[in-house]
């Protein structure tokens, strides 16, 4: 026999409820080899959406050189119609071009994404830290202007596979900077999946001495070592009530050393419904869902509870 839902121990450590962030059709999709069609991005979305995921984000509309994988970004969007629009169908947005393609698609939401470290904000951005906020002050005051809502992420917040350790006090600076744009939730990346329970609380209990509470915070962690559900109850038992994830931890390459996706949606569904936090998910509709996708990407998802509670195809 197998338990299809935990047991529910009430565990009053935890909020009541939180705000899952689903992530998977854009930092999930776009580490994918295989090309996904448009129509396929724009029924996964819609299947999320169905599941209960009140919030995703969609697509990015970056250098489409830089990431051909969303290169299809306003095609996705025209797809969906009315519902990839609106305050919580966020897109991501470096730049003021891209904030333009954004507009012009209809969005309510953007996010920028800033980093932490100089390594990777000259990988990812091709910009030092300080002109990639140059680069997102007019994203965000256009942006707001137009009555968008606004995230900053900020990358590498744990570690960074160039510069190795991150003073926290560095995260700290790159995120009163950005939030000092005017953004309205700040999302904490570790982007390489490094953190441990003690540096998360540090982090967060630093952000806090400098105004900037849990109640403005997300967490995004990504699985790579293993501790993103740890890492996240930390957060959670701080009073952070927002939490990235992608539905069946979509995201990395199983043929690339140390890239894997982010937390699984369906890890921590399963985690807050034994805890009895809610999330509005519905776990059987978002275990098809990632089984469906998991077909058209041609490999299993690496999620534990997916894998629990996937029959193996005959
Ligand atoms: P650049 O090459 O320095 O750009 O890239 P540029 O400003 O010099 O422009 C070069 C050309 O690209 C121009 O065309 C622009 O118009 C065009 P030309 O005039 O030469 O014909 N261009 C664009 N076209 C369409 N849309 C745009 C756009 N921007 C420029 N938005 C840039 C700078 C920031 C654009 C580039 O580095 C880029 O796109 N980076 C994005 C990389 C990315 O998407 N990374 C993944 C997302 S971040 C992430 O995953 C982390 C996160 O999950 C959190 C975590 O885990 O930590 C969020
Ligand atoms: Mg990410």
């Amino acid at each position: 026999m197998s338990m299809r839902t935990p047991q529910v121990e009430p565990d009053p450590t935890l909020p009541p409820e939180i705000t899952i962030y689903e992530v998977g059709a854009r930092d999930g999709l776009q580490n994918e080899k295989a090309v996904v069609p448009a129509a396929v991005k724009a029924e996964f979305i819609r299947r999320l959406a169905a599941a209960g995921l009140a919030t995703v984000e969609t697509t990015s509309f970056v250098n489409p050189q830089w990431v051909p994988q969303l290169a299809d970004a306003s095609e996705v969007l025209e797809l969906l119609g009315d519902e990839g629009l609106g305050p919580r169908r966020p897109v991501l947005v470096p730049n003021e071009r891209g904030l333009d393609r954004a507009l012009e698609a209809g969005v309510g939401a953007v996010a920028i994404f800033g980093s932490a470290t100089e390594s990777f904000a000259r990988k990812n951005l091709n910009r030092s830290v300080d002109e990639s906020i140059a680069m997102f002050a007019p994203v965000v005051e256009r942006a707001q202007g137009a009555g968008l809502w606004v995230r900053a992420y900020v990358s590498m917040c744990f570690g960074d596979p160039w510069e190795g350790p991150v003073p926290v006090d560095q995260v700290v600076s790159v995120a009163e900077r950005l939030m000092d744009l005017g953004c309205d939730q700040l999302s904490l990346g570790d982007t390489i999946g490094v953190a441990t329970s003690g540096h998360v609380a540090r982090l967060l209990d630093a952000l806090h001495d400098r105004g900037i509470g849990v109640d403005r915070i997300g967490v995004h962690f990504h699985d790579t070592y293993g501790q993103a559900l740890s890492n996240t109850l930390v957060a959670l038992r701080r009073g952070v009530t927002v939490v990235d994830s992608s539905a069946g931890g979509l995201g990395g390459c199983p043929y690339a050393e140390s890239a894997t996706g982010n937390l699984a949606t369906e890890d921590l569904v399963w985690a807050m419904a034994g805890a009895g936090v809610r999330t509005g998910v519905d776990l059987e509709a978002l275990l098809g869902t990632s089984a469906w996708m998991a077909q058209h990407l041609g490999r299993p998802s690496p999620s534990a509870v997916v894998r629990a509670l996937t029959p193996a195809p005959a």
